[in-house]
């Protein structure tokens, strides 16, 4: 079967991708594939694996109806290799090789670096699955379940996009590296995962709406700008994969925007005038919004990291060879080679944060950090929205981008969340208004009890606006038969 928009359910790994004639790949994945289940077993969601799950399968990859909801245990989920169509006559859009035709192959030249860069992508999806996997535990609801194992089978399909073009188009080192990908394991001492952030715990459910929002949108904007690789199919698995991406990001603006909403009508209701009298709110049973705001700050701050440096020649590099573009290339007006162009940079200049000039090349991790700043600050406005129309008077924001950072330009240095640089001393003696401290933990994982009645939520959750499919308030989105 050639490529198409349709689906091949004929192979025990659907694809799109033709693999019925392409023998070597189909093989190497079918070996690799009792590796994935024994991962998945092991260090996916704990419990919950013979249950039925509401789930969506994607089954085409036409943006109008690509996807179709059933129950499904989640071991028997079909893992496919979707790829976006091929658009005729695309052309890389950028760097030095700007207007030749798009690469089907990896150019020899660059084989390392593209590696390298679906291998570091490959090795988030895997990473936040393991994060989330104690989760379902403590669900405040069936609806909620089942947006997490959404969430988890649809990043185990993700690592199976990465890993098919590593076998596709990198041969042995290829082979190796999809096995490494299962080997490596969040938060392990000796084979921890690629990024910090996702070395992470994810203890509760707020930090997982918090992860969904601020860390799932990092992974938009890396796809975005892959998506825009001269490395053709590279370009179109990612493309496909924001489509899958979106419903996650919702998962956590939405969780965020309902704990905030149930807080805030429990305020409400008990007449509390400071929303800031933190015993007072916690007497309810719900978070209060000073506590969700450090929770904000440590979940951006851990996702800033994930862009790298400010300024660097790797990032510099990728763009140059047409292998990574920036959030949007093709809707950018300029020369897209920016061999002569400049982009502001926030930088430490004798103790203080102040932007400077440096070659626009170098500085394409800002860019693309900037684009994603801007993205998330939408969703917090969308927050502050709950608030006010509850008429709480509180403001959730995003801290400056020099607040608790472990790389680039503020590694090294103490700030406040108004980008103040301080001292040691003054950061020791004010973390804890700033981060979640241990208490916080405590009394949030307090309220972490399981809700499983159709149709009922914890009491510090509020109830969506509408059901997933548009299933009913009281639809059994995951039908237990814990085994
Ligand atoms: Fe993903
Ligand atoms: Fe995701």
């Amino acid at each position: 079967m050639p490529e198409t928009s349709k689906v091949d359910y004929s192979t025990k790994i659907p694809n799109n991708v033709g693999l019925t004639d392409d023998q070597r790949v189909l093989k190497a994945l079918e070996q690799w594939h009792p590796g994935y289940i024994d991962w998945w077993m092991s260090r996916g969601p704990e419990g919950f694996q013979t249950s039925e799950v509401y789930l969506r399968t994607a089954v085409s990859i036409d943006p109008k109806g690509w996807a179709k909801f059933d129950y499904v245990k989640m071991p028997e989920y079909r893992w496919g290799i979707l790829l976006a169509p091929r658009q005729e006559d695309r052309s890389v859009n950028f760097g030095t090789h700007k207007g030749e035709k798009a690469w089907q192959e990896v150019p020899g030249e660059y084989r390392a670096m593209l590696r390298r860069l679906i291998v570091v992508q490959g090795d988030t999806e895997p990473a936040s699955v393991e994060q989330q996997r104690h989760l379902g535990k403590t669900a405040p609801s069936l609806y909620d379940m089942r947006n997490l194992f959404q969430v988890n089978v649809e990043e185990g399909r993700h690592l199976w996009a990465m890993v098919y073009l590593l076998h596709k188009y990198f041969g042995k080192d290829g082979r190796e590296e999809a096995e490494e990908l299962l080997a490596r394991q969040s938060g392990d001492a000796d084979k921890p995962r690629m990024l910090g952030a996702f070395n992470e715990a994810t203890p509760d459910w707020l930090s997982f709406f918090m992860f969904t929002y601020f860390t799932d949108r990092d992974g938009k904007m890396q796809l975005e700008s892959l998506a825009q690789s001269g490395f053709d199919p590279l370009s179109r698995t990612c493309r496909f994969m924001l489509t899958e991406e979106a419903h996650h990001m919702f998962v956590g603006e939405t969780g965020v925007g309902r704990t905030i909403e149930r807080t805030c009508q429990a305020i409400k209701e008990a007449g509390i005038g400071d929303p800031a009298d933190i015993a007072a709110v916690r007497k309810l049973g719900v978070i209060d919004l000073p506590t969700m705001q450090k929770k904000a700050n440590l979940h951006f701050s851990l996702s800033l990291d994930l862009f790298g440096s400010e300024t660097s020649t790797n990032a510099a590099n990728y763009y140059s060879s047409g292998l990574k573009g920036r959030f949007q290339e093709t809707r950018i007006e300029d020369d897209h080679q920016l061999t002569n162009a400049y982009y502001p940079v926030s930088k430490l200049v004798d103790g203080k944060v102040k932007m400077v000039d440096e070659p626009a090349l170098t500085a394409i991790n800002m860019r693309l950090r900037d684009d994603y700043v801007a993205d998330c600050a939408k969703g917090v406005e969308r927050w502050n929205k709950v608030i006010e129309k509850a008429g709480v008077n509180f403001r959730l924001k995003l801290p400056h981008v020099a607040f608790h950072r472990h790389i680039g330009e503020f590694a090294n240095v103490k700030a406040s969340p108004e980008g103040d640089i301080i001292s040691d001393a003054e950061w020791a003696r004010r973390k804890d208004q700033w981060l979640p401290s241990k208490a916080d933990g405590d009394f949030i994982e307090s309220l972490m009890q399981p809700c499983w009645e159709r149709g009922r939520f914890a009491p510090w959750i509020a109830a969506p606006k509408v059901g997933i499919d548009n299933k009913p308030g009281d639809f059994e989105y995951v039908k237990m038969h814990q085994a």
